[in-house]
């Protein structure tokens, strides 16, 4: 059966809102391509230009550099290499879970161990930060993809380190929830305006000003929203009390 309209008048509006929605999908494609292509020369080139400039100073002037130039210049471009990693690692990574070759490969979670895990791969990253650990639940256990659930949390971490104030406040907590198992990340920072929260999930999204002082592409986010679509949960964020964010993965638990 056709179910095409027939009627002249409904065709040509139909055919007219057809036309206004690929001139509006072509914008936003357009607009994301710009937003890539900003963050890419950004953060991509910036770094880059760091390594080189550094190490072309080191081999210039090799012989006139005092030790304390030297290892000053070493440290910026081993800083600015590890930033680029990230870029390139978060680049791939979104575009691996968005091709969906990425399958979850499930296993018993213990989360209190895998929460520990992800904290310890954080390494010299939380050094400057006062952590603190809520195990709900002790003995919590799901199964699930420990790896790809360490990641979303990594993500939260980092976002926690970066936005979360000179010295900042980490809490994680973790433990039953209604359907399944949460672990939250709260810090105690300048936070996000209401309005402004839903975006944070979209690719290439960078709140406030001083962001763009700080390291990342704006896709930490959307990766993690990824990750948990991935392995059937959710991540959400809302407003911590009295001020900063709470991120929160709601990760389901097959009965
Ligand atoms: N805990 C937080 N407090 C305040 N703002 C946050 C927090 N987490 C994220 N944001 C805001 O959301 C934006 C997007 O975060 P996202 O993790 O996607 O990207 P990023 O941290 O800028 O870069 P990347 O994670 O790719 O290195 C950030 O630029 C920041 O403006
Ligand atoms: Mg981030």
């Amino acid at each position: 059966m056709n179910h095409w309209p027939r009627n002249k008048q409904v065709v040509e509006e139909t055919e007219g809102s057809a036309a206004a929605n690929t001139a509006w999908l072509n914008q936003e494609r357009e607009s994301m391509h710009r937003k890539m292509l900003s963050a890419v020369s950004h953060d991509l080139k910036t770094p880059l230009a760091s390594v080189i400039g550094s190490l072309e100073v080191m081999e210039r002037m090799k012989d006139r550099l005092s030790p304390e130039k030297q290892r000053e210049l070493f440290a910026v471009a081993l800083q600015e290499a590890y930033r680029l990693d990230s870029f390139v690692t978060n680049i791939l990574d979104m575009a691996k879970l968005e091709s969906g070759s990425i399958k979850p490969q499930r296993e018993n979670v213990v989360c209190a161990v895998m929460v520990r895990q992800a904290v310890a791969r954080m390494g010299h990253r939380l050094a400057h930060s006062d952590v603190t650990m809520l195990d709900e639940n002790p003995g919590l256990a799901f199964s699930s993809d420990a790896m790809l659930l360490a990641r979303a949390l990594n993500l939260l971490l980092d976002n926690a380190v970066k936005y979360g104030g000179e010295k900042p406040a980490i809490t994680i907590a973790f433990g039953r929830a209604e359907e399944g198992a949460y672990i939250s990340v709260s810090d105690e920072g300048e936070g996000v305006p209401a309005d402004k929260v839903d975006s944070l999930f979209c690719k290439y999204t960078r709140i406030a000003k001083q962001d763009t002082q700080v390291a990342g592409t704006g896709l930490g986010l959307a990766i993690c929203r990824a990750i948990m679509t991935v392995l059937g949960g959710t991540v959400s964020a809302s407003a911590n009390s009295p001020r900063g964010m709470v991120f929160t993965l709601k990760i389901p638990v097959a009965s």
